[in-house]
């Protein structure tokens, strides 16, 4: 990929690539919407210049579900999936980074706690909402990844609805799930 040597990685993704899902959001380090993973550890792209970054792997939002089917899972990444069921749905600015942050954290560490989980997304800025449903996604994540209860969301302490609306992604080496079998209809056979 033929790029100016001052591109920085986050060009040559959005302008040669046409992969958009990175956004060029503050374009100076400020607001991380332009976190991709480098190697699976979150880096700005709009700091780094692409030619540093030759011959290494660098995922963007585009390659998270792509890369938890090649590694045997089904579905979305989990924590996208997460992010789905807990209503944690930024803008499109914003939200691919906290992703991306989130699936750096949970490869680095298999147990973050709360404070772990903020500290981790400190640098992926929501102009607009809040990070309540952030921080519960990754929680909800982490203890499906083994098999824990999710902590129940602040808005249905009692009903904690995971409980029963398991997620539909399946993680790599995980069993399938077993289905009801489909009960047969009149007329058919
Ligand atoms: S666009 Fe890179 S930190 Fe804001
Ligand atoms: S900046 Fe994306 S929802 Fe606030």
């Amino acid at each position: 990929m033929a790029a100016p040597d001052h591109w920085t990685l986050l060009e040559v993704l959005r302008y040669r690539l046409g992969l958009t899902g990175s956004k060029q959001g503050c374009d100076k380090g400020d607001c991380g919407a332009c976190t991709v993973l480098i190697e699976g550890r979150p880096v700005l792209s709009c700091l780094t210049l692409a030619a540093r970054c030759q011959g290494l792997r660098v995922t963007t939002i585009e390659g998270l579900m792509p890369a938890h089917r090649a590694a045997g899972g089904e579905g979305a990444d989990p924590v996208q999936e997460a992010f789905d069921r807990c209503g944690a749905l930024q803008c499109g600015f914003c939200q691919p980074g906290m992703i991306l942050s989130a699936r750096a954290l949970l490869n680095e560490s298999p147990s973050p706690t709360r404070e772990e989980i903020r500290a981790a997304l400190a640098g992926n800025l929501c102009r607009c909402t809040g990070y309540t449903q952030i921080v519960q996604a990754v929680e909800l994540c982490l203890a499906e990844a083994v098999g824990a209860e999710p902590p129940a969301p602040a808005w249905a302490p009692e009903a904690n609805p995971w409980k029963t609306a398991p997620p539909k992604t399946r993680r790599p080496g995980a069993e399938k799930p077993e289905r009801p079998e489909r009960p047969e209809r009149k007329g058919e056979g």
